[in-house]
């Protein structure tokens, strides 16, 4: 039987385990959110992320094996986030995956979250076999360009210079007064008939020549758009939420389609591999459709389970990378909270 992975993913507010058999088998994936403990901060505290990770993790473990009705000793492999992502986040998942692999005597494989993500669309209907692409992460935390090679051979095209997409998202849902987090209140005004035309709003780095992005003049200038708006209306009259998201939305998207087409172009990659929490995003994963359809490339979206924090990705990652001969992380092997992807340069061809 092919071998069976035990996964933990505690990077952020999530606290999410699965059991993967092989690379393409997921026996369950649960993940139990805290996102109503953060919405009165309107943001993450790490202290609590923290506790309720402990609070949650014990309980989840033994309800995920029963789940699938596998014993602990049928797992061969155990897998947790070793970053990036809140330390002492971090430090909850990992020391339980090291404890369990230590205690069933089996190989530990430190995740990297971000690796977690830009694999998550080959995994599931793509068949979960790996194959040569773009890779765009678009997270709360990171918006990144890789050209794929193969499983653990990646080059960095770019990324962000400021605010990570999702960032984006959520610091304009909060100058909007929408509840925490931003970008799936966004999406949902902007679907509800939002213009997004109405609004001319920066593209950032559109003609930059490369493949950063920067998404913080576009945060500033719904910031001071909003008092001019707020001045020329009659008192009383609301804003007009719709087109403002929808008009935000349009720009962030427009700038991560135009730069991923140009990086497949550039690379001659021929696949096309969206993720991250905000590849939810309507208007992202329909542009992204039409725009790749139309340059001949083939398109894979993380399904929409997997865009957000799970540990089906992580449990994914740790199963390639032993199907690919990648040696397990020793148990010394601290987490990292800015543990960055391995960038091969001179693998990548
Ligand atoms: N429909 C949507 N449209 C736009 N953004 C969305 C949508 N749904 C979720 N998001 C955004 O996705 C982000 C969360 O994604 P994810 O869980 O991948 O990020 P993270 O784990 O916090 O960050 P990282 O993976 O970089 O550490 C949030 O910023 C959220 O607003
Ligand atoms: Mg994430």
């Amino acid at each position: 039987m092919p071998p069976l992975t035990l996964a933990i993913e505690t990077s952020c507010d999530e606290t999410a385990v699965a059991l993967l058999r092989g690379h393409d088998a997921l026996l369950v994936s649960e993940v139990a959110s805290q996102i109503d403990r953060h919405r009165a901060t309107g943001g993450v505290v790490p202290e609590v992320a923290s506790r309720e990770h402990l609070g949650a993790l014990p309980a989840l473990l033994p309800q995920v094996l029963a789940a699938a009705g596998v014993s602990w000793g049928e797992i061969d492999a155990v897998a947790a986030t070793r970053g990036p992502g809140l330390a002492s986040s971090l430090m909850v998942g990992a020391a339980a995956a090291k404890g369990l692999a230590l205690g069933l005597g089996r190989p530990f494989y430190g995740v990297n979250h971000l690796e977690g993500h830009l694999l998550s669309p080959f995994f599931g209907p793509a068949g979960g076999h790996v194959r040569p692409s773009v890779g765009l992460v678009v997270s709360g935390g990171h918006t990144l360009l890789v050209e794929i090679a193969a499983v653990g051979r990646y080059r960095r095209l770019g990324g962000t210079l400021d605010d990570a997409a999702g960032e984006a998202f959520d610091k304009v849902g909060k100058l909007l007064c929408l509840p925490y987090p931003g970008g799936p209140e966004i999406d949902r005004l902007a679907r509800a008939g939002g213009d997004p035309r109405r609004f001319d709003l920066p593209r950032g780095m559109t003609g930059s020549g490369d493949f950063d992005f920067s998404f913080s003049g576009l945060k500033t200038a719904v910031r001071y758009l909003l008092p001019k708006l707020a001045t020329a209306a009659p008192g009383g009259t609301p804003l007009p939420l719709a087109d403002l998201c929808a008009s935000f939305q349009q720009a962030v998207v427009e700038v991560l389609v135009k730069k991923t087409l140009v990086a497949a172009r550039a690379t001659r990659r021929e696949v096309v591999a969206v993720s991250g929490g905000v590849s939810l995003n309507t208007q992202l994963r329909g542009d992204f459709t039409r725009a790749c359809a139309a340059h001949g490339l083939e398109l894979l979206l993380a399904s929409p389970a997997l865009c957000t924090d799970n540990a089906a990705m992580i449990a994914f990652v740790a199963a390639m990378h032993r199907a690919a001969g990648l040696p397990p992380t020793p148990l010394a092997a601290d987490i990292d909270p800015n543990l960055r992807l391995p960038f091969l340069v001179a693998d990548a061809a």
